[in-house]
Order: C-alpha cells, then sequence, then structure tokens
C-alpha cells in the first residue's frame, strides 16, 4: 500500500474550515468539492494515458489521452456522493458505480445496502471516494469488492484519517495494487468510532441531518 498525505497550505486551510462546526452545510458542500479536487490532482498522477496525434493550428504534434478502459469514480454513499463533482470536474471522462455502505454505530462494522457497479473491472484503474476513513471498514469492503471483480488497480481519496485506519487497510489489502490519498492524518478513534478531532459525522453535515 502506498500512502500520499497532502502538504499543502490550501489543503490545511480548507480542512480546519471544513472542521469547524459553526461551518454550515452549503459551504461544507463547496468545501468538499475544492479539497477533492485539489487531492484528485494527486491521486490521478499514474492514471493510464496513451499517445494521440493531433493537430495545432501551426503544427502536427503527439499528445495523450486517458485510455481506455476509462477510470471508475466509486463514490460510497452517501458521505462519498459529495465528493463526486468535485472528482469529475477534474476527470471529466470518468465512468462512475455506487457502492451504498452505512456503519453499524453500535458494533462500526460495515453494512452494505446497494451496488450499481459495472460487473467486470478487469483492468479498470478504481477512485473510491468517501471524507472519512474511521475504523476502516466500510473503505475495505469496497476496495476487496473491487478487486474481487478484477479492478487492476485501486487508490481511495478521503479527506481525513486516523491511523488506526490507515493500519486496517494496510492489513486489508496486502500486497495489492492500493493507493490512499488523504488531506490529513488525526490523532485517533474516540470511544464512538470518531475520528477525533475530525469533522463529526460527514453524511450529516453535508446533507444537514446532524
Ligand atoms: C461514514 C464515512 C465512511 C465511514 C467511515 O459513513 O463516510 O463511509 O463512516 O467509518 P469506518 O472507517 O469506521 O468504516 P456512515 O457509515 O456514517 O454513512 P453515511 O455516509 O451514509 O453517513
Ligand atoms: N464517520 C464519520 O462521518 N465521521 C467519523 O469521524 C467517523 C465515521
Amino acid at each position: 500500500m502506498r500512502i500520499h498525505v497532502a502538504d499543502h497550505p490550501l489543503i490545511t486551510h480548507k480542512l480546519t474550515v471544513l472542521r469547524d462546526k459553526t461551518t454550515p452545510s452549503p459551504t461544507f458542500r463547496q468545501l468538499v468539492e475544492e479539497l477533492v479536487t485539489l487531492l484528485s490532482y494527486e491521486a490521478t498522477r499514474e492514471v493510464r494515458v496513451e499517445p494521440i496525434d493531433i493537430e495545432t493550428p501551426v503544427a502536427p504534434t503527439t499528445g495523450v489521452q486517458i485510455s481506455s478502459p476509462r477510470p471508475l469514480a466509486v463514490p460510497i454513499i452517501r458521505a462519498g456522493l459529495g465528493m463526486l463533482d468535485g472528482f469529475v470536474k477534474l476527470v471529466p471522462s470518468t465512468q462512475v458505480g455506487f457502492i451504498g455502505i452505512q456503519r453499524n454505530e453500535d458494533t462500526l462494522q460495515p453494512e452494505t445496502y446497494a451496488k450499481r457497479l459495472p460487473e467486470d473491472l478487469s483492468n479498470r484503474q478504481c477512485f473510491v471516494l468517501d471524507p472519512m476513513l474511521a475504523t476502516g471498514g466500510s473503505l475495505a469492503a469496497t476496495v476487496d469488492y473491487l478487486f474481487e471483480h478484477g479492478a487492476q488497480d485501486v487508490t481511495a481519496i478521503c479527506l481525513v484519517a486516523a491511523p488506526e485506519g490507515i493500519e486496517a487497510m494496510r492489513k486489508a489489502v496486502g500486497d495489492r495494487e492500493f493507493t490512499l490519498v488523504v488531506g490529513a492524518v488525526d490523532a485517533g478513534l474516540n470511544e464512538r468510532g470518531y475520528i477525533t478531532p475530525g469533522l463529526g459525522d460527514a453524511g450529516d453535515r453535508l446533507y444537514g441531518t446532524a
């Protein structure tokens, strides 16, 4: 597993506003979108491209285009949906598959309630979107599913991660091709399995249900 922790003042600044409990939902949603776009730049560093011949107004030249099969973005519903527009803005040709997982707040175990993805993911580069990596249960279940269906490599983009979740992902992915791109690594989990200091319940803050 490779891990990249963003080290950029603009990202830390935006995360600070996101964490602030007085930040209202509309601003929270806007910041999530902006942060994803910034993190996606790093997350797509290894996106596969192929050469293409074009003509500029001045001369013929060779550039690159994103290869087929196209990258697949996989937001984990619900909170991950708030990250989709920001990713698609950077990679408009991406395809999108959806997975719905809710963490059982008593056991902290992930419960999958929806899946709508291409059946065959052979040779796919997948980009999983979820703002929070807490125990790692939800992300590990998603990444397992993608690899079991043929994904070639998987990159997860998370805004905030706990060290416990990062460790759990290391164990879960073993030697498979997995990269984690995060905006910040926080101190740890509290007794309710929430990231601390974190930003609270990302889904509730995105959709105003707190
Ligand atoms: C949150 C978050 C992750 C998960 C992280 O979703 O968006 O999917 O918790 O926790 P874990 O690492 O311990 O699995 P939640 O279950 O609250 O569902 P929601 O997105 O529908 O709000
Ligand atoms: N899910 C969240 O939304 N926030 C946390 O801190 C942990 C899990």
